[in-house]
C-alpha cells in the first residue's frame, strides 16, 4: 500500500499523483479567503478544456461568490445538513448541463460535465485550494429561482475555498472531517471477465 503522510490521503496499491491522492471533500472552510478573478478563472478554464462528445462542450455554470446576492441564493437551496458548513467557502457555483439541444436529448451531457467537474476539482487542488461538491440542494428552487430553462439540468453546487483545518464544525461533520477516507477494493470495480489482467486487484 502507498501510504501519504497527509492523514486524508488516499492508501493505494500503486503510486498515484499526489493531486489526485491528496484530493478530498472538506466541510472546514477559512471564511476570510476570498477567491480572486484568476484563481476563479483557472478553475472554469480547467473546466472549458476538458473533453466532451462532439466537442459539445454540454457544462454551464453559475458562478458566485461569498457576498454577492446570488451566492445568498444559492446559499438558501441548500439542504439544512450542507448550510452548516457551505457557508464559509469562497464560492458556491452552480453546475448544470445543457442535455437536451435542436437535435433532442443529449446522451453524453452529464457524462461530459461530470468530466469538466474532475478538471476544475483537480486545477483546485493544484491551486491550493478546495472543492466540495454538493447534491443536497432543491434543484426544482435553483431552476426556479434562476430561470433555467428546461434544455437545462442542474447537477451540483460546488463548494469552493481554502480548506481551515481549525474550523469549528458541529458533530456529526467534525467526526467525518478527521475520518480517514475509504473506497471499495480494487477488485470490486472490476467485471470478472478482465479481472486478472489486474494484478493489484487479485
Ligand atoms: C455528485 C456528488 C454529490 C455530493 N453531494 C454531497 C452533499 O450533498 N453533501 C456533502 O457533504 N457531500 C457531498 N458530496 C461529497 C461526497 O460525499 C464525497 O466526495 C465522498 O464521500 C468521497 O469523499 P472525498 O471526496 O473526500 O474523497 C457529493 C459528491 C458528489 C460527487
Amino acid at each position: 500500500m502507498t501510504r501519504h503522510a497527509f492523514a486524508k490521503a488516499a492508501s493505494t496499491t500503486v503510486p498515484v499523483h499526489p493531486l489526485l491522492a491528496e484530493r478530498w471533500s472538506p466541510r472546514g472552510f477559512d471564511r476570510e479567503h476570498e477567491l480572486g478573478d484568476e484563481a476563479l478563472t483557472a478553475l472554469l478554464e480547467a473546466a472549458r478544456w476538458a473533453p466532451s462528445s462532439q466537442n459539445s462542450q454540454p457544462w454551464r455554470f453559475l458562478v458566485t461568490r461569498r457576498g454577492e446576492d446570488a451566492h445568498g441564493r444559492l446559499f438558501a437551496a441548500l439542504g439544512p445538513g450542507n448550510q452548516a458548513w457551505a457557508g464559509a467557502a469562497s464560492s458556491l457555483v452552480l453546475v448544470a448541463a445543457r442535455t437536451a439541444d435542436d437535435g433532442g436529448p443529449q446522451r453524453w451531457a452529464l457524462y461530459d460535465t461530470g468530466q469538466a467537474v474532475a478538471a476544475l476539482v483537480t486545477q483546485a487542488q493544484a491551486d491550493g485550494l478546495s472543492v466540495h461538491q454538493i447534491g443536497g440542494f432543491d434543484t426544482a428552487a435553483v431552476r426556479a429561482d434562476f430561470g433555467l430553462d428546461s434544455t437545462l439540468t442542474p447537477i451540483v453546487i460546488l463548494a469552493i475555498g481554502r480548506r481551515d483545518g481549525t474550523a469549528e464544525l458541529p458533530e456529526p461533520l467534525a467526526a467525518r472531517e478527521a475520518a480517514p477516507r475509504a473506497r471499495r477494493p480494487l477488485g470490486d470495480l472490476l467485471l470478472p471477465a478482465a479481472a486478472e489482467s489486474v494484478p493489484a486487484a487479485a
